[in-house]
């Protein structure tokens, strides 16, 4: 099965011919690193997966002074979407600057908004910009997306959200955008959704399409040993439960467990490193790693129940997205091992479980149940605040648990969670 998978992706096995044939060859024709099999015969036992990922993604200390180059080969006007750090920003604006590019900067702050989306497009056009680059963590990273995709389309934002909107596919892609994160945490530099808040509807929704992927990745370690211990934690907390979700998620394939059996060891030896010490360069190398890999696990595995609350809680509350996983991580897998041993005791998610305790304890023999022990133990030494510390409240549960159920995430949780056992995980991360 893996040399046939092999061969698909060397393209040496012709796709099968199916309705959604057009559609899939056009996007093949512009991400040349998709990789789709669609089974058109309707046989449950054929191989059948997608891959997709930026365009091509350059990994490693020093690779960010490749991005004027790279810039170059889309304009020479990109709009550089960056957080608030002033002083951060400056130094790409000078790199870009200096090779002759003529970028125009749009800051945005925490967990960006349907209308920060708005706003960077209104910009964007104003200006002329024939591109984009996001230079930041998630949200810098997220709005950058959204903005490269929507500026050559004439409708609006709404029409293409999931949940509040109707979802409708983007009809042509948007312009490139180059993605530069710097902190290790979302691998928004490979997937294909931007997560927008609305706050008049208090969700958080996905504006998700094949057309969003970057057209480049620059993943350089180096930029990330700026991040303060609170955000290596939280954004490290993310990646680690992308993974672990992506692993036991019913949609794995051989290519996403490559990708977590990979992130997991990695994360399990630097993530405390990295926030103890800023300065580590191979703790920040494997965070930095992890952060990618769990990017491409999660655009093609799906999530589990910790991100399907992820949306709901910040929809209500300003509450950072790696905080949020941060806190439910624990909560969500024990009630997940305990349904699983209960409901489901010969369930492959429960082998899949202890398979990574062992990589997070570092144990051979070790078991579903201590992993929840390491990851409750890493939980409280990286400092991670509750959800009550943000103004969550027991009498937000029910309201949560009911969106949650709708998420999509939900669906590639391992095991259906009951609304007693989401309500105590909630209730457990107060
Ligand atoms: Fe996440």
């Amino acid at each position: 099965m893996i040399q046939q998978a092999c061969e698909v992706a060397r393209g040496t096995i012709a796709r099968p011919v199916s309705p959604r044939g057009a559609r899939l060859t056009e996007l093949q024709a512009l991400f040349p690193m998709v990789v789709v099999m669609d089974n058109a015969t309707g046989t449950s036992n054929r191989l059948q997966f997608e891959f997709a990922s930026a365009g091509r993604v350059l990994f490693g200390c020093g690779v960010r002074a490749e991005l004027p180059a790279m810039a170059r080969a889309f304009g020479l006007r990109p709009l550089v979407v960056t957080g608030r750090n002033y002083r951060r920003a400056a130094t790409v604006l000078e790199m870009l600057s200096a090779a002759g590019l003529q970028p125009v900067r749009y800051a945005v702050g925490q967990e960006p908004e349907v209308a920060t989306v708005r706003q960077g497009l209104g910009l964007a056009r104003q200006e002329q910009c024939d591109f984009v680059i996001g230079f930041g963590g998630g949200s810098a990273l997220d709005t950058a997306k959204a903005i490269a995709g929507l500026l050559p389309q004439s409708g609006e934002i709404e029409e293409h959200l999931e949940v509040v909107g109707p979802g409708r596919p983007l009809p042509r892609p948007g312009v490139p955008w180059v993605a530069v994160p710097t902190t290790a945490g979302t691998g928004a530099e490979v997937t294909r959704n931007a997560v927008l808040a609305v706050p008049e509807q208090r969700v958080k929704v996905s504006f998700r399409s094949p057309f969003l992927v970057a057209r480049v990745a620059l993943v350089d370690p180096e930029l990330t040993m700026d991040c303060p211990p609170e955000v290596t934690a939280a954004a490290g907390l993310d990646a680690l439960t992308q993974l672990l979700e992506a692993w036991v998620s019913p949609r794995a394939t051989f290519l996403t467990d490559a990708l977590c059996a990979e992130g997991l060891p990695r994360v399990a030896r630097s993530l405390q490193r990295a926030w103890a010490d800023g300065r580590d360069v191979a703790a920040r190398e494997d965070m930095a790693l992890a952060a990618l890999l769990s990017g491409w696990a999660l655009s093609n595995a799906g999530l589990g129940a910790v991100h399907g609350f992820a949306g709901p809680v910040g929809g209500l509350l300003p509450i950072p997205h790696g905080v949020v996983c941060g806190a439910l991580l624990v909560p969500v897998t024990e009630r997940n091992v305990r349904a699983l041993r209960e409901r489901a005791p010969d369930h492959p998610a429960l082998q899949r479980y202890a398979r990574a305790a062992q990589w997070l304890t570092g144990r051979a023999g070790a078991q579903p149940e201590d992993g929840v022990a390491w990851l409750r133990e890493l939980t409280r030494a990286l400092q991670i605040p509750r959800l009550s510390q943000f103004g969550f409240t027991a009498e937000l549960v029910p309201e949560v648990v009911h969106r949650a159920a709708r998420a999509n995430s939900m669906k590639t949780n391992p095991i259906a969670l009951t609304p007693d056992e989401l309500t105590g995980a909630l209730m457990a991360a107060l």
